[in-house]
């Protein structure tokens, strides 16, 4: 046995004190365990923290998609306020931390569930945490009262559908149509599953099914709105996890970009910032995957005045956008993939754009792009957390660069 004072939360939201992990314990707590493979387990609590709370979920010892709900919300924003300062802190940067929005209990519009056969029948729901066992959810706090649906959809869909041994990836986004499910790692689509698959859509009432990237059954449309605009996603699609974090997220980059005329959205997924912003200013929406930039212009198409937006699909990583083809613009925003943005963020300093807007899933490739833009004579705003994944380690956050004033520096 050994007693172990925690010293603080790890990235993923472990305890860490004295060198040891310590899942579940909190900072300034006194825990006693077995010490195994630099963990302790089978961990006893001597002293509690004053930010302890009841965990709200029944599921919460088995499930891996909350790791923090036994710590006060408070708190919760204070560790993720700092998992960003300590990002630019490590870049040499330091930032404001101007606020955390958190999303509310129960409004994840969108999770990709995991489903599987098992001896006894059926099971569907999160992985275990560290584990490829699946652990059934049916009182989950995360998800949207219109998601749960999902779960026993997700248990009759691996009845028909998955083999023997895999489990089912299903991606499930609560649209306005209702639900839009997109499975893979199933058997291969053949006549009968295709029919039973069609079958259990319609039975279901889902608005639309993919299975392998092949649509099976679409009931409605499963539109989705940006700003004015309305959209409908290509299965599986990127869009942001929470309506509350979308809004908070598009609310920021507006009053960032206020004023602007003409604004190039990069990475720029169905259209998010890219259609509300369009109520302003011209927009030239770039995004690597030209599915996405097909929802994204036939949302425009349909929606009524907004300015005009143009689209590319392009890869931006190989092929940033060039100082030369920045020069049209006064703002960006962008808002790339966990591995950051590093090619198009130097070709934006050649290009010296005015305003940036920069939203964020990642704080560490943040930081690193954020000391590019600042050594090159950018002043950074302060920076908004916007938390879409109550519980979990994940960070998500939005903050303005500017080259004469400091973007949303006004609210200091
Ligand atoms: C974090 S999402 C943001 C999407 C959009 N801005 C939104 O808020 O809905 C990142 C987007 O980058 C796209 N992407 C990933 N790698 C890319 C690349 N190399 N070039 C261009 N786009 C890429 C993804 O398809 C995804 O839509």
């Amino acid at each position: 046995m050994r007693q172990v004072r925690i010293e603080r939360l790890g990235h993923l939201g472990d305890g860490l004190g004295e060198g040891l992990i310590v899942p579940r314990a909190l900072p300034r707590e006194l825990v006693e365990g077995e010490e195994r493979d630099g963990r302790l387990e089978e961990v006893r609590l001597l002293e509690p923290s004053p930010d302890r709370v009841t965990p709200p979920c029944p599921h919460f010892r088995r499930c891996g998609g909350c790791t923090v709900q036994h710590l006060r919300d408070e708190a919760v924003a204070e560790w993720k306020a700092g998992i960003v300062r300590h990002a630019l802190a490590a870049q040499g940067l330091e930032a404001r931390v101007a606020g955390v929005e958190t999303s509310p209990p129960a409004s994840r519009r969108r999770a990709v569930l995991a489903a599987r056969r098992t001896k006894k029948g059926v099971l569907a729901g999160f992985h275990v945490r560290g584990s490829d066992e699946i652990v059934p959810v049916p009182e989950c706090r995360v998800l949207h009262p219109g998601l749960l649906p999902a779960l026993p959809v997700a248990e009759v869909l691996a009845e028909a559908g998955a083999s023997r041994k895999g489990a089912l990836d299903v991606a499930a986004t609560l649209t306005e149509a209702g639900l839009d499910v997109s499975v893979t790692g199933g058997k291969p689509l053949d006549e009968g599953l295709r029919t039973r698959l069609a079958q259990l859509a319609s039975r279901h009432d889902l608005a639309r099914l993919t299975w392998a990237g092949e649509p099976v059954a679409q009931m409605r449309p499963p539109v989705l709105h940006f700003g004015r605009a309305a959209v409908v996603p290509p299965p599986g699609a990127f869009l942001q996890a929470t309506a509350e974090g979308e809004a908070a997220l598009v609310a920021r980059v507006r009053a960032l970009l206020a004023g602007s005329a003409r604004i190039a959205d990069l990475f720029a997924g169905c259209g998010t910032f890219a259609l509300p912003l369009a109520e302003r200013a011209e927009v030239h929406a770039v995004e690597g995957d030209a599915a996405m930039t097909g929802a994204l212009d036939a949302g425009w198409r349909r929606a009524k005045g907004l300015k005009r937006v143009t689209t590319e699909a392009r890869d931006l990583f190989r092929r940033p956008l060039d100082p030369a083809e920045l020069s049209r613009f006064d703002a960006v925003v962008i808002d790339p993939p966990r591995q950051g943005a590093a090619a198009q963020i130097a070709a934006l300093v050649q290009a010296r754009v005015p305003r940036i807007a920069h939203v964020s899933c990642n704080p560490a490739t943040f930081a690193r792009d954020a000391a590019v833009l600042v050594a090159a004579g950018y002043r950074m705003g302060p920076v908004t957390v916007v938390d879409q994944f109550r519980w979990s380690p994940h960070v998500e956050l939005v903050a303005g660069f500017g080259l004469s004033h400091m973007p949303g520096g006004e609210r200091e």
